[in-house]
């Protein structure tokens, strides 16, 4: 790890994508050149978020909610920018002029007791250069930050770039089966417990 300026500059993985920032925003260097601005969802994101969907293939969408070809309905989409626990990141290239980037990825991390559930979303035109890899490290980030124990993620067992991406992690995991629907677990290194961290809190406010 290194300093560049007043930010974390963290040489990343056998690729060596680069990634620097505070823990809330991030600027994410793929292989290829194109960085890219990562931070968390806010509720004014949702018409950044639609047409993220819109542009994403049937396939894409299917994958990523296991069935159907439909777009996800706004309320839907509403509640996994602003999970009651987790936290949804979103991804938009730092070159765009636009003052409304568009979103071109979405990270989600939904939090349940010492578990969190992890599912990615890129859309294909900017798949297979190293964004999902690289926003699942920085998922696996927030949750172990969050003092998660576990993740989880439902994968179509077809879905071969996000299963690589998962190997890509290099960590040690169990996979369930049923059907063709695989549900992996990947064991964390929590440092504290969500549940313990919000009785903290609400102690820290009283
Ligand atoms: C899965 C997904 C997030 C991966 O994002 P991505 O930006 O393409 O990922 P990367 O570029 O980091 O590639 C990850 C791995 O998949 C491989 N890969 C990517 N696209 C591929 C393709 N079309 N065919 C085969 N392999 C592919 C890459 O080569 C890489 O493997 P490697 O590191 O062993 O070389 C993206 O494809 C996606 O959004 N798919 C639709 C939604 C989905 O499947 N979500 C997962 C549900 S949890």
């Amino acid at each position: 790890m290194m300093r560049w300026g007043t930010q974390t500059l963290v040489v990343d993985g056998p690729t060596r994508r680069v990634v620097r920032g505070r823990a809330d925003l991030v600027t994410l260097g793929l292989p290829d050149g194109a960085e890219l601005d990562v931070r968390p969802a806010v509720g004014g994101d949702l018409p950044g978020v639609v047409d993220l969907h819109e542009r994403c293939s049937v396939r894409s969408r299917n994958r990523r909610y296991h069935g159907g070809s439909a777009r996800p309905a706004p309320a839907r989409l509403r509640r996994l920018l602003e999970p009651a626990r987790g936290v949804t990141l979103l991804a938009a290239p730092t070159t765009s002029d636009s003052p409304t980037a568009p979103v071109v990825a979405m990270a989600n991390l939904i939090g349940e007791g010492d578990t969190a559930e992890v599912a990615l979303l890129v859309r294909d035109d900017w798949q297979r250069r190293g964004l999902g890899s690289a926003l699942l490290r920085r998922v696996v980030w927030q949750a172990e930050q969050s003092g998660y124990a576990a993740l989880d993620l439902h994968i179509q067992a077809g879905n071969t770039p996000m299963l690589r991406a998962v190997r890509r992690l290099d960590r040690p995991l169990t996979v369930d089966r049923d059907g063709s629907l695989l549900t992996l677990t990947v064991p964390l290194i929590a440092a504290v417990s969500p549940i313990r961290a919000s009785l903290d809190l609400s102690v820290a406010t009283r």
